[in-house]
């Protein structure tokens, strides 16, 4: 035993919303925990889209270990690495339909599989917009399977100032589902009438 924090794995998809993948990952990285990410195909294309550069490049920059989508021999894809569980930030509706079916086709897909079978947190925040029939069927699978769903909607009566106050409540949330705190959770207050 190295006396290393178990890890949270941080499984990041092709759907819009990398920066909450980001803000989660620095989150975790300030509360003292190890994140490990796991990025689809999808996801990287996305990345760069949104955030102008390659998430590997970041990864190594920020000092964040990143185990490759295809290596499914790796430890977080068995259930004998103990970990605090996973999130999916941002989730995209084709990954949430694997996880929902257990079809494991890489390692995201994989180590959400073994998170939920070993009973250990699993969080998505998923992102599409509108929802279809299918979209709220798998999530509503995945949520009786004790999935916990985060929407990355913004909380209005937080009264956010920036897209970057909106970002770090949503990423707050999805940790604090997970069972981290940030210190954020309570960082906006509710505008009373009259204030
Ligand atoms: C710029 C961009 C934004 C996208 N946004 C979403 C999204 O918000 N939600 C979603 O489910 N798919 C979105 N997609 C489509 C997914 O990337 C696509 O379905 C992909 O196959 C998902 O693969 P993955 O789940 O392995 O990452 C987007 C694609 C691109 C290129």
């Amino acid at each position: 035993m190295t006396g290393e924090p178990k890890p949270v794995i941080v499984g990041v998809t092709g759907a819009s919303g990398s920066v909450l993948a980001k803000r989660s990952v620095e989150l975790l990285i300030d509360a003292g925990e190890r994140p490990i990410l796991v990025c689809t195909d999808a996801g990287a294309e996305v990345w760069k889209h949104e955030m102008g550069g390659a998430i590997d490049a970041w990864a190594s920059s920020a000092g964040v270990m990143m185990v490759d989508i295809r290596d499914v021999g790796a430890p977080v894809a068995s259930g004998t690495t103990e970990t605090k569980g996973m999130v999916v930030v941002p989730c995209s509706m084709g990954t949430a339909a694997a996880i929902a079916h257990g079809l494991s086709v890489n390692l995201l897909q994989r180590a959400a599989d073994v998170t939920i079978k070993e009973a250990r947190p699993l969080v998505i925040v998923p992102r599409e917009s509108p929802l279809s029939v299918i979209h709220l069927t798998n999530m509503l699978t995945l949520a009786r399977a004790g999935v916990r769903i985060v929407l990355p909607v913004p909380a209005f009566y937080a009264e956010p100032k920036t897209v970057d106050d909106v970002v770090e409540h949503i990423a707050s949330r999805a940790l604090g589902a997970l069972g981290i705190a940030t210190g954020l959770e309570n960082s906006y207050r509710y505008r009373r009438s009259g204030d």
